[in-house]
C-alpha cells in the first residue's frame, strides 16, 4: 500500500477512520490475518494496553520479542523499544505507531559523546540502560533494564571498572545497593525527574497508611521515601502481593491502569510532579508514550508502516550486549500479562 509523503513527514499514518468501523475488532482481525502481535509498555494509554497481546516492563518486552514466532511485531511504546525488537528479530517486520515517540533519557546520551567518554576512560567496561539508541548499545558491553540492573552488575567482579549510563539516578541507586563506584553518565528522564518531594510528603501526611512505590529513575530524595524501589513490573508485583490497601505511585501514571485492574480493592494515588499545583501540568505522563493511540494502531497495522530499521553494522554490534543481558536474566521473570 502507498505510504503518502505527508505521512512520512509526520512520522505516522494520518488517515481518518470511517465512523462505522469497529476499530478494536479490526485491529484483532488484522493481527490474526497478518500473524502480527501487539506489545505494549505499561506507560501507554489504558486502551492500548487492553488490546495488546502482551503488556510488560522493558525486560519482559525484550524477553518476549526474542522468542515470538509472529511475522510482525507492533511495538506500542517508544522508539528504542522498537529498535531492541528489530535487533533481536532482524528478519521480522517491526512496526511502531509514531516515529516521534522518542525518549528524553535516550536523547541524553548521544553515541558520539559516549564514544569520546569511553576513549577518555581506558580499561572501563560500558553498561547501558535499555533506554538508549541502537548506536549507543553498539558501544556497550552489557545492557540492563531497571528489573535486572543489580543482577547484571553483580555478574562483574567487584573491582571491575564500569561506566554506567545514561540514567544517573538508576546508576546512583545501583552503586548504593552493590557497593560499587561506577562512573555515571549525567542523563535523566524528564518525567521521573519532575516528581515533587514536598507534594509526596504532603500526600503521605494525608494518607499515612499508604506505601510509597518509586521507580529508580526518580532522584535520590524521592527514592529515600520509598517502601519499595523497582521497575514498573516490580512495583506492580509489590502492590499485588503487599497487604497495604493504599499506594502512592512515583512513576509514569500509565502503570496505574494495570495496578487498578490487578488490585480493584486497593487505592493508587499518582505522585504529583513539581509544577502540578502552579501550572496544572501532567508531567507525570510521558508525552512520547501517550503518542500511542488506538487509531494509530489501526492505521499502522493496515499500512504496515512505520517500520523500524537498524543499520546492519550497528545491529551486529548491538545484539551482543542485549543477548548478554537476556542470558544473565533468563531465570528472572518480569510480570508480563498475556491478554488475548
Ligand atoms: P521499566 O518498564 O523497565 O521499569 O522502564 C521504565 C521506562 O522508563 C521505560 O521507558
Ligand atoms: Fe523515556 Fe522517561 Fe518516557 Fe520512559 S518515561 S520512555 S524514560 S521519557
Amino acid at each position: 500500500m502507498q505510504i503518502k509523503d505527508s505521512w512520512k513527514e509526520k512520522g505516522y499514518v494520518d488517515e481518518p477512520i470511517a465512523e462505522d468501523i469497529d476499530i478494536k475488532a479490526e485491529i484483532r482481525r488484522m493481527c490474526k490475518e497478518k500473524n502480527a502481535v501487539i506489545l505494549a509498555h505499561y506507560y501507554t494509554d489504558g486502551a492500548v494496553q487492553d488490546i495488546a497481546d502482551f503488556v510488560g516492563d522493558s525486560l519482559a518486552l525484550a524477553q518476549w520479542s526474542a522468542k515470538t514466532d509472529a511475522d510482525i511485531i507492533v511495538m506500542c511504546g517508544v522508539h528504542f523499544m522498537g529498535e531492541t525488537n528489530k535487533i533481536l528479530c532482524p528478519n521480522k517486520k517491526v512496526l511502531v505507531l509514531d516515529l516521534n515517540a522518542g525518549c528524553s533519557l535516550a536523547d541524553s546520551c548521544k553515541a558520539d559523546d559516549l564514544a569520546k567518554f569511553v576513549a577518555e576512560h581506558p580499561g572501563y567496561k560500558v553498561v547501558s540502560y535499555v533506554n538508549t539508541t541502537a548506536a549507543v548499545k553498539a558501544l556497550t558491553d552489557v545492557v540492563v533494564t531497571s528489573s535486572n540492573a543489580k543482577l547484571v552488575i553483580d555478574s562483574f567482579p567487584q573491582d571491575e571498572k564500569l561506566i554506567f549510563g545514561p540514567d544517573k539516578n538508576l546508576g546512583a541507586y545501583i552503586n548504593s545497593v552493590t557497593g560499587r563506584n561506577m562512573l555515571l553518565w549525567n542523563g535523566g528522564c524528564h518525567v521521573h525527574g519532575q516528581f515533587s518531594l514536598e507534594a509526596i510528603l504532603k500526600l503521605k501526611a494525608e494518607h499515612p497508611d499508604a506505601k510509597i512505590l518509586v521507580h529508580p529513575e526518580c532522584p535520590a530524595p524521592i527514592q529515600k521515601l520509598a517502601d519499595v524501589i523497582g521497575s514498573t513490573a516490580g512495583l506492580l508485583n509489590f502492590a499485588i502481593k503487599d497487604d497495604a490497601k493504599k499506594f502512592i505511585v512515583a512513576t509514569e501514571s500509565g502503570i496505574l491502569h494495570e495496578m487498578t485492574k490487578a488490585c480493584p480493592d486497593k487505592t493508587f494515588i499518582p505522585a504529583p510532579p513539581e509544577a502540578s499545583e502552579t501550572i496544572g501540568c501532567s508531567c507525570n505522563e510521558c508525552a512520547y508514550m501517550k503518542l500511542n493511540t488506538l487509531k494509530k494502531l489501526y492505521n499502522t497495522l493496515k499500512y504496515e508502516w512505520p517500520t523500524i530499521e537498524v543499520e546492519p553494522s550497528i545491529a551486529e554490534k548491538a545484539i551482543r550486549p542485549i543477548d548478554k543481558m537476556l542470558e544473565i536474566s533468563k531465570n528472572l521473570k518480569s510480570a508480563m500479562a498475556a491478554k488475548n
